[in-house]
């Protein structure tokens, strides 16, 4: 009885390895191929199912160990993207190698086999074919068994221009020129591994000299002109390989590992074994001239490909429905990989806006478990979220720093020990960590990973008793939360006068918990070291207290503070006043992160008020961040430690444009204008100067700006001038930059996401969305899996008119593949709009709460 779902492959016949021969011809847009695939038929079949999507298959044969060849014909299913061989008689259990023909199409969307062209530094185009295979579009390159689980070997040829480089997943053991003047370049085969971690890499590159570590060779590849950029990545590369080999036990699966900068790449990066690749912004960096943030994406990237070597690339998820264990795992590691290599960034504090993001989406009704049923292809592409990164991340740091990082770290290697090779499940996880630790991991984290949601954590002081009194109940923005709960790890910070600081650990449950606490109880933090996947909500009494120990916590206890606390406005659970004594205490705050919620608070309210009140919100804003900013000067102090630098920065785009402060802004430009006639500026500067400068610009300022986005040196500046385009407010210039983005200027990879940031320009609302109605067919064509980054910003749109506008098309419009990220949206949208209302006309009194007294 066969119930396998269509799109689902039969399991008769198994691939062990392919061997594969792909002559690209980029003139023409097209590739042919040849493979031979050694099969393993498991019970009597006439007929093979396997994937192929806009490939034509001629020449196919089935070859018996004892050389008989059997012919086969050939036909094809698009729908479920799969072709049938068909073959003359009874194929019985045993080995076979079947091979065929193959000619398709190089496509110019991202995925498959594409082809990409940019403009070299002399001017002259630069073609470079790539490949991405992940989910579901290595069918596109070949024919296969492309489900994460026919796991085989691969033995790969490439033939290529003599002048073009070609990489592959393994090295290259062969080199041969041929009688048309091309040359044939032949890679060692691999271990067994999934098909979506194949890679086909040809172009003009330049490759840095080989570092190593131990025997694995490792460089970085990057179009002419970009080798300068390649000093970070090095570094990095060289720094994360031997972390993980440390840390996991297991030497580096592949025989040497590539990392290529491909100029037109839909996601930040992907982990094929070997031969990694990336979105240039995401590789490339100039060492001297960029931006703490800047080099810290590049190195926390490479970090995330890295770990996937061996979680991912050497044990994989069974099926999509597990990619949390892929990507989750990559997410937590990189991390943890990036805090041991640099310290000084404090990385885990940053991190802090990750979870935040996913609180945020998991307090949706919308929201979904980190694990979750996924069928066809395209219900995997949705997996690719917040949920699956940010949250999954963070519920495995908090099961790390439950079970100490020595015991989580002995159970990962068990884990991957057992499993190389091979696919898992979830639960084979919580064997592994169960087995290390003693605990009941899988009790624990099931209710993490396979339910939507997490818990708001009840604080409140019975004074009589002496207790402290915890509850739990799922945090919902809006609407009835379902009747769930979680197994919290809960670790409670008690004050006693006379600053003496306790710890006290439990498990929270669906029972309430008492806690006894001394008398002389002066304040009380719940989520000691704010790794907990929940937010708290403590009683009125307790909210001063703990205001006055803001000094004493840490800045990711800050920000978690701060950001439980806005959820509670949100959520109508508080009103906006409630945050605004936190917000004063900012005077004293001096860590990026912690800046960096607020601002981001900052920003919302200054899309959701109206025009007349906005003068309150940026008096505000400059009355907490203009001292610290004074304190701080706009000069960086020799060796002034990178958080400063990056506070610096954040401080100077907040007043600079949410806080509206003239001054700044005066500075900015000033600034600007040095930097254009060639006074170093220190680079951290930079973006936040531009944005500013953006922000209240005319047409001057414009053309400056794309000048400089045309002439672009390093992916940073680049991409640095292309998005500030988006902030320009007035109406000629919001139609410039949209007829920019829509011009074949801007690279494929950065479309979408430059017209969202023009989306979110709360000037151009209507003039975008206008666009994106116009030539909604188009776009859903050009960035099929990008449509989320133009859409996101409908969330901050609280105009009536325009949001029922945006929601009603949306609803006539469906998108299936990005179907839950759309109604998240909205949802959003509904919470916003809300609390606009609630703070209609209220906010000169709203902000005013919490003002210390004039004198
Ligand atoms: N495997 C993903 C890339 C990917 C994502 C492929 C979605 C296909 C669909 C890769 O490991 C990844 O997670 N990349 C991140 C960067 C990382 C630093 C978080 C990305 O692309 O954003
Ligand atoms: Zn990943």
């Amino acid at each position: 009885m066969d119930e396998r779902p269509p799109y689902r492959l039969p399991r008769m016949a198994v691939p062990r390895r392919y061997q594969l021969e792909i002559v690209p011809d980029a003139d023409n847009g097209v590739f042919h191929g040849s493979c031979a695939i050694a099969v393993d038929v498991l019970s009597p079949i006439q007929d093979m199912i396997l994937n192929a999507v806009q490939l034509q298959l001629t020449d196919i044969t089935l070859t018996y160990d004892n050389g008989q060849i059997l012919s086969g014909t050939v036909s094809y299913h698009p729908e479920e993207e799969q072709v049938t061989l068909h073959w003359p008689r009874t194929i019985d259990p045993g080995r076979y190698t079947v091979s065929m023909q193959f000619d398709g199409r190089l496509s110019t969307d991202l995925r498959g086999f594409y082809r990409t062209m940019v403009n070299g530094k002399d001017g002259k185009p630069i073609v470079i074919l790539s490949t991405q295979c992940e989910a579901t579009d290595a069918r596109r390159i070949f024919p296969c068994w492309d489900e994460p689980d026919f796991k085989a070997a691969f033995s790969i040829a490439l033939v290529v221009d003599p002048e073009d480089v070609a990489l592959s997943n393994a090295r290259e053991i062969h080199s041969e020129m041929m009688s048309d003047g091309k040359r044939r370049v032949v890679f060692a085969e691999t271990i067994p591994m999934s098909t979506y971690l194949v890679a086909l890499v040809v172009g003009p590159f330049e490759l840095t000299l080989p570092d190593m570590v131990g025997l694995v060779p490792i460089r970085i590849a990057a179009r002419p002109g970009f080798a300068e950029l390649t000093a970070v990545a090095r570094a990095a590369a060289t720094g994360t390989l031997q972390f993980f080999q440390d840390y996991f036990g297991i030497p580096y699966p592949a025989d040497k590992i590539d990392h290529v900068a491909i100029p037109d790449f839909e996601a930040g990066a992907m982990e094929n074994l070997g031969c990694v690749t990336y979105r240039e912004e995401a590789l490339l960096v100039d060492k001297e001239r960029s931006a703490p943030m800047e080099q810290m994406q590049v190195v926390s990237t490479i970090a995330h490909e890295t770990a996937h070597m061996w979680f991912g690339d050497l044990v994989t998820m069974r099926w999509w429905n597990g990619i949390w264990l892929n990507e989750a795992f990559a997410t937590f590691m990189q991390e943890l990989a990036t805090d041991a290599l640099h310290p000084e960034w404090d990385v885990w504090t940053t991190f802090g806006h990750g979870r935040a993001n996913a609180l945020e989406v998991d307090g949706l009704a919308s929201t979904r478990p980190i694990e979750y049923p996924v069928g066809p292809p395209l219900d995997a592409w949705g997996m690719f979220d917040v949920l699956t990164y940010q949250k999954g991340g963070s519920v495995l740091r908090m099961l790390e720093q439950y079970l100490t990082p020595e015991v989580f770290r002995h159970g990962i290697r068990q884990y991957l020990e057992l499993h190389r090779y091979g696919n898992t499940e979830t639960s084979d996880l919580w064997d592994a960590l169960e087995s290390a630790s003693g605990e009941p991991v899988r009790t624990m984290m099931d209710g993490w990973v396979f339910q939507p949601g997490y818990p708001l954590v009840l604080v409140e002081w019975d004074r009589d008793q002496q207790l402290i009194r915890l509850r739990q109940h799922q945090f919902r923005y809006q609407g009835e939360a379902d009747n769930r709960y979680w197994q919290v790890p809960v670790v409670v910070t008690i004050w006693r006068y006379g600053d003496v600081r306790e710890s006290y650990r439990t498990i929270l449950g669906l029972e309430e918990k008492s806690i006894p606490v001394p008398s002389d109880m002066a304040s009380v933090l719940v989520n000691q070291g704010a790794w907990g996947f929940y937010r708290v909500a403590y009683e009125a009494t307790l909210w001063q207290p703990l205001l006055e120990r803001l000094g004493e916590m840490t800045p990711l206890e800050r920000l978690s503070l701060a950001d439980d606390a806005w959820a509670a406005i949100l959520a109508n659970e508080a009103p906006l006043s409630h945050i605004v004594p936190l917000w004063r205490a900012m005077v004293n705050e001096r860590d990026p992160d912690v800046w960096g919620a607020v601002s981001r608070q900052a920003a919302l309210l200054d899309d959701i008020v109206e025009d007349h009140e906005r003068p309150l919100l940026q008096n505000l804003i400059r009355t907490i961040a203009g001292p610290v900013l004074q304190k701080l000067t706009w000069e960086p102090s020799p060796d002034e430690d990178v958080r400063h630098r990056r506070l610096r920065a954040i401080l100077i785009q907040l007043l600079g444009t949410h806080g509206g402060d003239p001054t700044v802004r005066m500075h900015a430009r000033e600034l600007l204008s040095a930097h254009w006639q060639g006074t170093s500026v220190p680079p951290e500067l930079l973006t936040p100067i531009v944005n500013v400068v953006a922000s209240f610009g005319g047409e001057t300022e414009w053309a400056r700006m794309y000048q400089q986005f045309r002439a672009a040196e390093t992916p940073q500046e680049e991409k640095r001038y292309l998005y500030a385009l988006a902030d320009f407010i007035e109406p000629d210039l919001v139609t410039r930059t949209l007829e920019l983005y829509q011009s074949s200027a801007v690279r494929t990879q950065d479309g979408a996401i430059a017209l969202g940031r023009a989306l979110a320009n709360r000037h151009a609302h209507r003039a975008v969305w206008n666009v994106v109605e116009d030539h909604w067919d188009e776009l859903l064509e050009k960035y099929p899996k990008m449509i989320e980054f133009i859409v996101s910003p409908v969330a901050t749109v609280v105009d009536e008119d325009l949001a029922h506008r945006m929601v009603a098309w949306l609803h006539a419009h469906p998108v299936p593949q990005s179907a839950r990220h759309i109604a998240q949206t909205i949802e959003f949208q509904e919470i916003h709009r809300a609390l606009a209302k609630r703070i209609q006309g209220q906010l000169g009194t709203l902000l005013e709460i919490g003002a210390p007294p004039q004198n």
